[in-house]
Parts: structure tokens; sequence; C-alpha cells
């Protein structure tokens, strides 16, 4: 059984969290300066809450699961404790940025597992798999075992797992942006009841599909941006164009940054998409 350090339980974290006290391991997070909903889910994933310095020097594997901006910062607050177990890092990164943080978290002594979480969090088999990568992925991929989580390894360079990740995420986050940004165009124009027509007619998945995507923009659109600017980076870095997904960071900025986004449980299509419609200030 193993010490797995869990910096943050947001919705995944708490989830990936709960499958390893699922596996028989102790799984310690800290609750200093987290939010209520943070504790709640930490509580009911049965996580236990120590201060940050114990839970560093406790924890024989630390897992980073945070809003993918946060990424480098939560990896410089372990590195400067001189952390000396194994860091992984499941955000959604670029290979770009996933290599500065193994460069801070192995400066600092400690060594460092790539990661990539597709599909939602963990509540049941058979839909998310956490892929991993780097020289000491299989002791990682081990932890789950038998919990909802599906560990796989990602075959290819040492990041890997950030690189899928990317890949995967350009899709499904940058269409759902487009067809925002279709639904809104076709309002803008005050032709949105004619488009929906004729999707009905060829197209007939997309009403519902833009329902869900507005509905999941508003929720989570504020963490998608830097998820979005991240795929934008990796498109470069590929020498592939950015401005798909640089469109996609501005879509999801504007329906976060125009007032505050409607709030899960009470989400307005039409709300959504007159956010997206304003210019940002
Ligand atoms: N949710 C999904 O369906 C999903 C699917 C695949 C991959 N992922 C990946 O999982 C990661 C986390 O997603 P999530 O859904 O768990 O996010 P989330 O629900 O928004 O939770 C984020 C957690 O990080 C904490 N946090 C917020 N701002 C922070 C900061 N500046 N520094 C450090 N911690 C901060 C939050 O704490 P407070 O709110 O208490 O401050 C919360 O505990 C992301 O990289 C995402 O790409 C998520």
């Amino acid at each position: 059984m193993t010490t797995v350090g869990l910096l943050h339980p947001g919705e995944m974290g708490a989830a990936v969290g709960g499958c390893l006290v699922s596996a028989g391991h102790t799984v310690l997070w800290d609750p200093s300066g987290r939010s209520r909903a943070t504790t709640g889910r930490a509580l009911a994933a049965e996580l236990s809450g120590t201060g940050f310095d114990s839970l560093v020097s406790e924890s024989e594997v630390i897992f980073s699961i945070c809003p993918p901006h946060a990424a480098l910062d939560v990896a410089r607050q372990v590195a400067e404790t001189g952390y000396s177990g194994l860091y992984v890092d499941a955000n959604a990164i670029s290979v770009a940025t996933a290599q500065r943080v193994a460069a801070v978290i192995t400066a600092g002594g400690a060594d460092y597992v790539d990661g990539g979480i597709i599909g939602p969090p963990p509540d049941a088999a058979g839909h998310t798999r956490l892929y991993l990568s780097g020289p000491r992925a299989k002791e990682v991929a081990a932890l789950p075992r038998r919990s909802a989580l599906e560990a796989r390894i990602a075959d290819g360079p040492a990041f890997a797992a950030s690189a899928v990740k990317m890949a995967y995420a350009a899709w499904t986050k940058g269409t759902s942006a487009l067809l925002l940004a279709c639904r809104t165009l076709a309002r803008a124009e005050g032709v949105e009841r004619v488009l929906l027509a004729e999707w009905g007619l060829s197209q007939r998945a997309l009403p519902e599909k833009s329902q869900q995507a507005a509905s999941a923009a508003a929720s989570k659109g504020w963490r998608w941006v830097a998820e979005m600017e991240e795929i934008a980076a990796s498109m470069t870095a590929a020498g592939l164009p950015a401005g798909f997904h640089e469109a996609a960071a501005e879509i999801y900025d504007r329906v976060s940054r125009n007032g505050t986004p409607p709030s899960d449980s009470a989400w307005n299509f039409d709300a959504v998409i007159a956010h997206i419609c304003s210019t940002p200030t």
C-alpha cells in the first residue's frame, strides 16, 4: 500500500483519489486555501487531510490534478520542499509545459511521470483512462488496480501521455467551441431558427450537441481557456496552425469573462450565447 498526496481534490482529483483509496492506498490532501466544494469532495472520497509539509514528507507519490494554468506553480511548491519521491502531473498541458514541470520537479530531487486523463471523473469502470509515460510510469499504473480508473501506458516518447491528452481534447473541446461559434453566428445574423431547421434535416445530432456544449462551457469554460491555449501551443510546436484552438480559447473566455457565467445547476443556453456574442471588455 502506498501513501499518495493529491493536489488538489477537484471534480477529477477527488474521483481519482477515491479510486486510489478503494485500491487500498492512503491518500493525503491539503485543505489550506481550498474551497468548501473541494473540502466536501475530499471528505466524500475519504481522503485524509493534512498540512502541505506533512503531505510532501509522507507521500511516496504525489499526483498533481489541478487547473492546467496552475500546473507549474503546484510543481514549484512541491519542488521547493526538496521532495524526493515520485511526482505525477496528470493535467491537460502541452508537452512543452510538461517538460517545464518535469525540469522543476527533477531539479528539486524527485522523479517525474507524465500523465493525461481522458474521460469523466471515474465512478464506474470502463469510462476513464489515466495515460502514463516515462521511465517510472509502470509503478504509477499499478496504483489504481481494480478501481474505476484504468491506467494505461502511452507508448512513445517520455511525454506521450500529455501529447495524447492534447490531441484528444483538441477534437472534443475544440469542436464544441466551434459548434457554439456556429450557433452564435446564426443568432447574430438572425437565422438561428433556419439553421436549426436545416440541422434537423441534415445534421440531426447538432441541436442537442450545441446545448451540451453550452452547458459544459458554462460550468468548465473558465478552466478550458488555458487548456485550449496549451493545445494551440502544441499545434505550433508541431508546425501546425494554432488558430483553431486560439479561437476556441476565446470562445470559452467570453463565456466565463462576460459577467458571471450561469451556474452548473441553473445554466441557461441563451445566456451562454449572449456571452459569446458580446465583445470581451
Ligand atoms: N473534470 C473532468 O471531467 C476532467 C476530465 C479529464 C481531465 N481533467 C483534468 O483534471 C484536472 C483538474 O480538473 P478538475 O475537473 O478536477 O478541476 P476542478 O473541479 O475545477 O478542480 C480543480 C481543483 O484545483 C484547485 N485549484 C483551483 N485553482 C487552483 C490554483 N490556482 N492552484 C492550485 N489549485 C487550484 C481547486 O481548489 P478550490 O476550487 O478549492 O480552490 C480544485 O480542488 C485538469 O487538468 C483537467 O484537464 C478533468
